[in-house]
């Protein structure tokens, strides 16, 4: 007899049908009723143990954490709560779980601690909901790209390249570092590394998947990337995955039109898939925020935060009006915010980009055209224009509550001339990327892309609060664990 899911039992009629479950016990109540739980839902199925005909030495094993299976009838549930239940007649233990020992416990633990033993994190009501919507969000991106003609590009992980030209790369070698071969002027010796060069992991897919859009038109890369920033904050990671689309003839407005049609349609396919662990996670956020001074409780409930940005569109405008409206704001003129607005051209900080989304205009915003100066060299050169002060580029951040910059992206500079100009004003260097550069030799095209930060998508969705608590290991600045 094979086994059943749950999720699949619990869409079952009632109708006494001999069936086979394995799971984990969730708890065990008056030596008789099994929750069980294999992952399939967030839902437990009950298990009715006859106690009178189960040997007492195997009842005493049914405990929390325990691998165990149940065969019995689907029978109606006679509590409740549940519309079936299993009336076991065998029950089969798989693996024991020694609640002395074990690192879980069946109560509230800090999600702090729970990152200690993120081995184990995932039998938690809370992360098993989190993973499975972090499941359903990776496949509604896949099936949102499939369904509109997309090709999925697996650009490389090991690179020679810097594509965001930041410097922020981890060094990939198989050279001795005990014993780095030297060249004889003293540098070292690269032509004895793997590839016979230096090579960093990848911090973006994006360089190559324009290459792959010069020909396969509109394709997206999603995959893991690297930066060796040192932000040890609740908004960046050291490994984070990335979703990067890139259109050939594509213009910065159907690039915001893209993103904003890809970030509606993954939030409400959570919305409409995963409802059951969107309400564990709801009840989850009302607890956490109840340690929290009222004025910083989110107004709204996650699944109204989901649907309210599904409903409206983003605000979109330029980095020189938001520019603006910062200086006018009131923390600014109170002196509240830690980096005040003085003028036009510097980056926003966080604090400026959630004045703009939570404050003044309460929904997601699409800041457009940044001063060239803070952006990457690939970003398409605007012509200069009344009332803006200095150089901008086609680039486009889109803004969310709570999170800050979701979305990067820009168009992109396909005309050579203007590319290699800011290439060499940037200290890119040219010769290597020659193959970059090729593109805009040869039948070169307006085209445009943007990145997604997956983490940051599903810290939104989930509602969690530390982009460490939505992606299984995390990497970030002194850990590797796991
Ligand atoms: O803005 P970024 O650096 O843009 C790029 O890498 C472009 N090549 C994208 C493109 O146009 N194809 O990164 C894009 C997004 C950010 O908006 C943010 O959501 C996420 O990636 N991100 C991070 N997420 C977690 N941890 C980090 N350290 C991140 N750095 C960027
Ligand atoms: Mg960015």
């Amino acid at each position: 007899m094979s086994r059943t899911k749950i999720a699949e039992l619990l869409r079952t009629e009632p109708t006494g049908t001999e069936v086979l479950v394995k799971g984990w016990v969730k708890a065990f109540r008056n030596n008789q009723f099994i929750a069980l739980n294999d992952g399939s839902c967030a839902a437990n199925i009950q298990v009715v143990v006859d106690h009178e005909n189960t040997d007492p030495a195997l009842l005493d094993r049914i405990k929390f954490g325990a691998a165990i299976g149940a065969r019995g009838a689907l029978i109606e549930s006679q509590g409740k709560g549940q519309k079936v239940e299993i009336k076991a007649s065998e029950i089969i233990i798989y693996g024991d779980c020694n609640p002395e020992e074990y690192p879980l416990q069946p109560k509230k633990q800090t999600l702090e601690y729970l990152r200690e033993i993120a081995h184990l994190r995932f039998r938690t009501n809370t992360f098993g909901a989190v993973f499975r919507v972090r499941h359903a969000l990776a496949y509604a991106i896949h099936k949102f790209f499939n369904d509109r003609g997309f090709y999925y590009l697996h650009t490389p992980v090991i690179t020679a390249s810097d594509a965001e030209g930041a410097g922020e790369m981890f060094r990939v070698t198989t050279l001795d570092l005990d014993k780095l071969p030297r060249t004889e002027g003293g540098e070292i010796d690269f032509d004895q590394d793997f590839f016979r060069r230096p090579t960093n992991l990848t911090v973006s897919g994006q360089l190559e998947a324009e290459l792959g859009a010069m020909a396969l038109g509109e394709v997206y890369t999603f995959g893991p990337t690297f930066r060796a920033e040192n932000s040890n904050t609740t908004r960046h990671l050291a490994e984070f995955w990335m979703i990067e689309p890139e259109v050939a003839f594509n213009d910065l407005v159907d690039n915001m039109d893209l993103a904003e049609d890809m970030l509606r349609y993954v939030i409400g396919y959570a919305l409409e898939h995963c409802a059951d662990d969107l309400k564990i996670l709801e009840e989850r956020l009302v607890e956490e925020e109840k340690s929290k001074p009222q004025d910083q409780r989110s107004e709204m409930a996650l699944t109204d935060k989901l649907r309210f940005v599904i409903d409206n569109r983003f605000e979109r405008l330029t980095y020189t009006e938001a520019i603006d409206i910062l200086k006018n704001s009131n923390p600014n003129k109170k002196g509240k915010f830690q980096f005040p607005v003085e003028g036009w051209g510097t980056d926003l900080q966080s604090e400026h980009e959630r004045y703009l989304v939570e404050k003044h205009f309460k929904k997601p915003v699409i800041l457009t055209n940044y001063p060239a100066a803070i952006k990457a060299f690939y970003m398409r050169q605007d012509e200069p224009k009344e009332g803006v002060p200095g150089p901008t580029v086609s680039a486009m951040d889109i803004l969310f509550p709570g999170i800050g910059e979701i979305v990067g992206g820009s168009q992109r500079e396909e005309r050579l001339e203007r590319l290699v100009q800011r290439m060499r004003d940037m200290h890119i260097p040219e010769a290597e990327l020659y193959w970059y550069l090729d593109t805009r030799r040869f039948g070169s095209c307006p085209h445009a892309g943007f990145g997604l930060g997956f983490e940051r998508l599903v810290l939104f969705v989930t509602g969690m609060t530390n982009i460490r608590d939505v992606i299984a290991f995390p990497r970030y600045p002194g850990n590797a664990e796991f």
